[in-house]
């Protein structure tokens, strides 16, 4: 980490909307999944050079529940990747104590990778480096309703809910909010993301696509996180 960083606060948990690999192949005049090939194999390099800095929890937005609606090539294509991608991407992760967790639904994923994926989370367990949470078939609305069902399941009394017990449903249950959210690609929109715990996350808009945001685009986004004033409502900076 170079010197001009360690004066600013570093967030304990940075969330990403890894978005623009479509355009980032678009502009290569290739098809999509080229560019969800290169996002994915991004993603990997981005976790190594992330994980210098410290930066205890990172989330990676890499499909949403709403994704599910485009062509059925485009999904057949990326679930392709992620089984693909898996088996590498958690011999790297444990090799570098590095800790991987899942955020969204199991179902309509084949049972195939919904087993990997599980293989995963349980080989890295107990690593105590970084944690990595990866956001797939992952939709806010859906978290928070799939939260409330559990609630009324453990038949919580409704006096005893508050935001903190609320919190413990959530699929981040153990975990700080993000107090930093970074979207790549030019959109400035949540698209669904972590909409309870981004409350009162910073939020850093770029458009620099998911392929092209690396070390440098990154600490750009660290630096400008630790010139806000983050007063959560009162008067004073915290
Ligand atoms: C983000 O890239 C990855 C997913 C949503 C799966 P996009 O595929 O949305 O790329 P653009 O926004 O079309 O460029
Ligand atoms: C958000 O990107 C989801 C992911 C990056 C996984 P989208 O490309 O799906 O978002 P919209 O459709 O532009 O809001
Ligand atoms: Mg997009």
């Amino acid at each position: 980490m170079t010197g001009s960083l360690k004066k600013f606060g570093l967030p304990q948990h940075v969330a990403i909307v890894m978005d623009g690999n479509g355009r980032w192949a678009a502009r290569r005049h290739k098809p999509r999944l080229y560019g969800h090939k290169q996002g994915a194999l991004h993603a990997r390099d981005f976790v190594e050079i992330f994980a210098e800095y410290g930066i205890p929890y990172l989330t990676l937005y890499a499909f949403s529940t709403e994704n599910w609606s485009r062509p059925k090539a485009e999904v057949d294509g990326i679930i392709k990747l992620l089984s693909e991608n898996l088996d590498r991407a958690v011999k790297i992760a444990h090799e570098q104590n590095i800790r991987i967790r899942h955020l969204g639904k199991e179902d309509r994923l084949p049972e195939a990778i919904q087993r990997k994926a599980r293989a995963a989370i349980e080989k890295t367990s107990n690593n105590s480096g970084l944690t990595v949470n990866v956001a797939f078939n992952y939709g806010g609305r859906s978290e928070i309703v799939n939260a409330t069902q559990q609630i009324i399941r453990n038949r919580i009394k409704p006096d005893s809910l508050d935001e903190s017990v609320f919190s413990r449903y959530l699929y981040t249950a153990d975990m700080p909010d993000p107090d930093l959210f970074i979207r790549t690609g030019g959109e400035m929109r949540v698209s669904n993301f972590l909409i309870w715990q981004s409350a009162y996350a910073e939020l850093y808009f770029t458009s620099v696509l998911w392929p092209d945001f690396g070390r440098d685009e990154l600490q750009k986004a660290l630096t400008d996180f630790g010139r806000r004033q983050r007063r959560f409502g009162g008067l004073k900076p915290k």
